[in-house]
């Protein structure tokens, strides 16, 4: 930490008060997974069917966030590992302000994914998004797996760069199988499990 002289203040408002008066827990769900594994389709319409239900909830998904916040950021594993970071401490003051935050990051390894799993504690749900690589790139809705497999883009995940799957997520959907519904089904299901008050 680079600054001194600053103090820490305590909300006199608590995340749990919040809580209440949402009508649901808050906390962090944690989408990991290789590009075009179905990550940002799921989260934003997991998005939409949670607020159409009143909840308070937002979507931080990784192309969105490097138009802005992450902008100064690239591909390297230093890079990724900033851009998780960063990612992991807002999306730790979102869960704190009541909000259930849907985060959409490939974050490929699987340090820096432990690592806002230490900063955000219990808040932390580790959402694997398993579709093998194969399916992912009959996918390629971006075209980026052709241009990684013909040499234009460097350090590309899966096909240049590492993917480190999570060992114990909290919950996993290979979406191959499964329609956006039925993903989403799953998604509800735990949802509702552990983050329904009452
Ligand atoms: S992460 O690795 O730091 O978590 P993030 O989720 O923010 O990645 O961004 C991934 C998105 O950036 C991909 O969906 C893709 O559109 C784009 N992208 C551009 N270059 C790369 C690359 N080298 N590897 C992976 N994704 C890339």
């Amino acid at each position: 930490m680079r600054s001194s002289n600053i103090r820490y203040t305590e909300h006199f408002v608590a995340t749990a008060d919040r809580c209440q008066a949402n009508g649901h827990r808050s906390g962090i769900l944690w989408f990991t997974g290789l590009s075009a594994s179905g990550k940002t389709t799921l989260a934003f319409e997991l998005e939409r069917i949670l607020f159409q239900k009143g909840w308070r909830t937002f979507v931080l998904d990784g192309d969105n966030v490097r138009h802005g916040l992450c902008a100064d950021l690239g591909f390297s594993a230093a890079d990724r590992a900033e851009n998780i970071r960063r990612i992991g401490e807002v999306a730790k003051l979102f869960a704190e302000s009541g909000c259930l935050v849907i985060t959409a990051f490939i974050s490929p390894y699987r340090a820096d994914r432990d690592r806002v799993r230490t900063i955000a504690g219990d808040l932390f749900h580790e959402v694997h998004i398993a579709t093998p690589l194969e399916v992912c790139e009959r996918r390629d809705p971006k075209g980026l797996y052709g241009k990684a497999r013909r040499g234009e883009i460097e350090g590309f995940t899966g096909i240049s760069a590492p993917y480190e799957s999570p060992d114990a997520p909290e919950l996993q959907l290979d979406t191959s199988g499964l329609t956006v519904a039925e993903g989403l089904g799953r998604l509800l299901e735990y949802v509702d499990l552990k983050f329904n008050i009452g």
